[in-house]
């Protein structure tokens, strides 16, 4: 699969340090994949925590010219980098789906998402406001302000190369904080090509930092953050062990965190929704990104009057969605990241037959036909699934959609809340009792209700319990970047 690009330029193979583009110092490269075959098609630095301390470096001597500029100039930055985004969006587009695999219909959306964060922060930069306090003495004049955190570390993930960096950098950059940046091995490109754009854009030298490195070198990379007191900030998503990782490791600097880590979504049909309107929800919020979201939902409870019938119009829609290769048109599925991620597939759907389910459409992987590769697997849906299986417990991050059965609102609100995590839930109802109802009991940090796309710049995105903490987006996403001082003036009688 060819990269054709309008700016070939943007698909860079250095790390971007101190506003100069490097090779690691050790001189290593690490290979970037095609998901759907393994194959090599481009390497970038393979970085060391040398690589990593130099990064470090370069935000902490730019950290206090930064905070210095007003937040308009700032927002003008940012504008103008949200501005070069949507300009070369298409070569953008190309870039992820080259890397990550998905369609590149959904790459165009990706970065129409992406880019949003980036204009939302823009306009959030000049509204971190902070408060005068009564005073309660005379003579005395008390206020809180806002101040920029410091130097951010961003650890970002492959499921959306673009989106989750943007929204990191964006509110970090708008807060007055600087940056050092890893993005995930498998899609370090996009990253690349936005820190690009970011230079193009006339970021100050050092404001943001970014350098790659593969599987084996990041831990010692990220490391080197972790132990650094000038990092006084870390944001991450991924996976819950190594947000608690990076929790513990960060405790001796004692870091301000942003985890926004695993999920095992519920989502919910009673016997009262809209059948059509629940399908089409489930689709958006199931199948997006072939199931490798953390707000994918992993379990659908369907209550069980309308069980059969909300199985056959689902079976419908899931057999007719097209799975090919990122760069074909029609294509509404792609390739799995990788090797790994359609093992895991195949072992949660091998375990739940193993436990009772049943194959109602899909079920195994896709060969031939015009797929390029071996990382292909067919958008399944999975009835009389059960709280034994593996995917009860676990994330596919997969299209798989396993079906359980239940009778009673208490009861499927207790199996929908008996997992660690807590990032996204969905329900569908029309009775306006039970909505509120099951909204304030369900534990999680965004709820879906008659909804299955929740995501938006404007809107807080963040989970509870194991998933995590922090929120990302809105006018709260701001915040997460920057601590409040008290300032208390006396001798003013
Ligand atoms: C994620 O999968 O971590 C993010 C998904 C989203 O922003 O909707």
């Amino acid at each position: 699969m060819s990269l054709t690009l309008t700016r070939p330029e943007l698909v860079r193979s250095h790390n971007f340090i101190a506003g100069l583009w490097r090779d690691a110092l050790s001189g290593g490269r690490h290979p970037v994949s095609d998901p759907a075959t393994g194959a090599e098609f481009a390497n970038v630095p393979d970085s060391a925590a040398a690589d990593a301390q130099a990064a470090a470096d370069a935000a902490h001597a730019a950290f206090d010219s930064w905070r210095d500029r007003t937040a308009r100039e700032r927002a003008q930055f940012l504008k103008r980098w949200h501005a070069a985004i949507v300009a070369n969006g298409e070569d953008l587009a190309r870039i992820i789906s080259r890397e990550q695999g998905k369609p590149l219909a959904e790459a165009r959306g990706e970065v129409a998402y992406g880019a949003s964060y980036v204009e939302w922060f823009a306009e959030e930069a000049v509204r971190a406001y902070g408060d005068m306090i009564p005073a309660l003495m005379p003579g005395k004049r008390m206020m809180a302000v806002k101040e920029p955190v410091g130097v951010v570390a961003a650890v970002t993930p492959w499921n959306f190369p673009l989106a989750m960096i943007a929204r990191k950098i964006a509110p970090a950059l708008a807060a007055g904080c600087t940056v050092v940046a890893k993005p995930a091995e498998d899609t370090p490109l996009t990253a690349l090509a936005l820190v690009r754009l970011a230079e193009e854009a006339g970021l100050p030298a050092g404001v943001l930092n970014i350098v790659t490195a593969s599987r084996g070198q990041t831990p010692a990379t990220v490391a080197s953050w972790l132990a650094d007191p000038r990092v006084r900030k870390i944001t991450f998503t991924g996976s819950t062990p190594v947000g608690k990782y990076l929790a513990r490791e960060s405790a001796d600097t004692l870091k301000k965190l942003s985890l926004e880590l695993g999920g095992n979504a519920p989502f919910i049909v009673f016997d009262d929704a809209d059948l059509d309107a629940a399908v089409t929800g489930l689709m958006a919020a199931k199948f997006r990104n072939g199931g490798q979201t953390c707000v994918c939902p992993n379990r659908v409870y369907v209550q069980s009057g309308i069980y059969d019938a909300f199985a056959r119009k689902l079976v419908e829609r899931v057999a007719a969605l097209r799975v090919g290769p990122a760069t074909r048109d029609d294509s509404q599925i792609g390739p799995m990241i990788n090797a790994r991620a359609v093992e895991k597939i195949e072992r949660h759907v091998e375990d739940a037959l193993a436990h009772g389910a049943t194959v109602l459409t899909g079920g195994r992987r896709l060969s031939g036909d015009g797929l390029d590769g071996p990382n292909y697997y067919a958008p399944t849906v999975l009835g009389d699934a059960n709280r034994e299986m593996a995917l009860f417990s676990e994330e596919t991050f997969g299209p798989v959609a396993p079906l359980f059965k239940f009778d009673d609102d208490a009861d499927v609100i207790r199996e929908a809340n008996d997992t660690p995590f807590g990032l996204a839930a969905y329900f569908y109802s029309t009775d306006v009792r039970r909505i509120w109802r099951v909204a304030s009991r369900l534990e999680s940090g965004v709820i879906g209700i008659n909804e299955g796309a929740v995501s938006s710049e404007a809107a807080p995105f963040g989970g509870v319990k194991e998933s995590g903490y922090g929120r990302e987006g809105s006018r709260y996403g701001l915040d997460d970047y920057m601590h409040v001082k008290y300032l208390c003036q006396g001798g003013l009688a």
